[in-house]
């Protein structure tokens, strides 16, 4: 029987751990924490918190710290998409919708079918960002 991934998933705990490392965030400009908690294939959780800084442009999202830690803590398998399911939360815990940048972090570390929690429920980064350039166009287009 084919298992629905969305009804496996612990949403609650996903969003606990998203809400913890907003915490940890250092947005002493925007004063906007972000936490961004992730589910990989192998069952384990990865997390990221925003880092900004006095050069405003270097700031780096919640979800830039949470790819790195994936790569980080090493993995099974460097072509297979890792990520199952993510959740990004600001300081108050309630779900935040990545930025354009991060929906394109998150589609590669994660594919088109990585839920992403929203305020509405899970839905695919496919529906967040559709008609994506991707490693395949790369592979497809260059000389
Ligand atoms: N931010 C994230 O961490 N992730 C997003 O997807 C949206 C924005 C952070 C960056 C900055 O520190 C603060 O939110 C305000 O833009």
């Amino acid at each position: 029987m084919k298992t629905d991934r969305t009804e496996t998933i612990d949403w609650a705990a996903l969003r606990s751990a998203a809400h913890a490392v907003a915490g940890r965030a250092y947005a002493p400009y925007s004063r906007l924490r972000v936490g961004a908690a992730a589910l990989t294939a192998d069952g384990r959780t990865v997390v990221g918190c925003n880092v900004e800084n006095a050069s405003f442009g270097l700031t780096l999202c919640a979800e830039c710290g949470l790819v790195s830690a994936l790569h980080a803590a090493g993995e099974e398998s460097e072509a297979q998409p890792r990520l199952v399911a993510v959740s990004v939360v600001a300081g108050d815990g309630e779900p935040l919708l990545p930025c354009g940048r991060c929906r394109q972090l998150l589609l590669e570390a994660g594919g088109p079918s990585l839920l992403v929690g929203t305020a509405g429920g899970p839905r695919p980064l496919a529906e967040l960002l559709p008609a994506a350039f991707d490693s395949a166009d790369l592979s497809a287009r260059r000389g």
